[in-house]
């Protein structure tokens, strides 16, 4: 799991990188909360992520461990693909916003997931 999550946040900042170079580029920085979310939420976290799972969770991968990764990956790719389209104007707010906070509340279960998985590894429970 440590490695599928520093692969991930790897593909994430050369993303990242690539759109605030291009932001920097064209002095267009209208996507800069795009660019500051896929650099701290798909790449800072995913790679905090990876750490837990290197230093204090168990190497075997566990049901919990695999949903907790898709929750967090498939909340991360919709939230920053829907920025991405809300903030290039791409998509009508009124459509996407509503999403947008759908999105978030998948993001924030990941942390509550791992949260759970970090407290069960360090009680022995299992
Ligand atoms: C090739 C390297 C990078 C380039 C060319 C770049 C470019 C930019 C640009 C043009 C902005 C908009 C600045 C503004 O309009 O005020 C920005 C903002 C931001 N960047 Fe980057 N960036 C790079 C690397 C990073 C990295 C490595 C991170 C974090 C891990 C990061 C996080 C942020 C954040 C959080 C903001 C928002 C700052 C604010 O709220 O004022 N950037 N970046
Ligand atoms: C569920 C996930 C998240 C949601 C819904 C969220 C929401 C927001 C919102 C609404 C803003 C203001 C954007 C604006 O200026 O119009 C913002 C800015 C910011 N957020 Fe987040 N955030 C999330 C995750 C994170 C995470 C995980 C980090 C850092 C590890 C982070 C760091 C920042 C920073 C540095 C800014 C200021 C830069 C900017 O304006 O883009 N956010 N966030």
């Amino acid at each position: 799991m440590d490695r599928k999550f520093v692969f991930t946040g790897l593909i994430y900042a050369l993303i990242g990188l690539l759109l605030g170079i291009v932001m920097a580029a064209t002095k267009n920085h209208g996507q800069m909360v795009t660019h500051a979310h896929i650099m701290l939420l798909g790449f800072v976290v995913s790679m905090i992520y990876g750490i837990f799972h290197k230093l204090w969770l168990p190497p075997a991968k566990s049901l919990l461990s695999n949903i907790q990764f898709f929750v967090h990956q498939g909340g991360t790719l919709l939230l920053l693909t829907g920025l991405f389209l809300l903030y290039g104007g791409y998509a009508d707010p009124k459509f996407i916003g509503p999403l947008l906070g759908i999105f978030s509340v998948v993001v924030f279960f990941g942390m509550l997931l791992m949260a759970v998985m970090f407290w069960r590894a360090n009680h022995q429970v299992t």
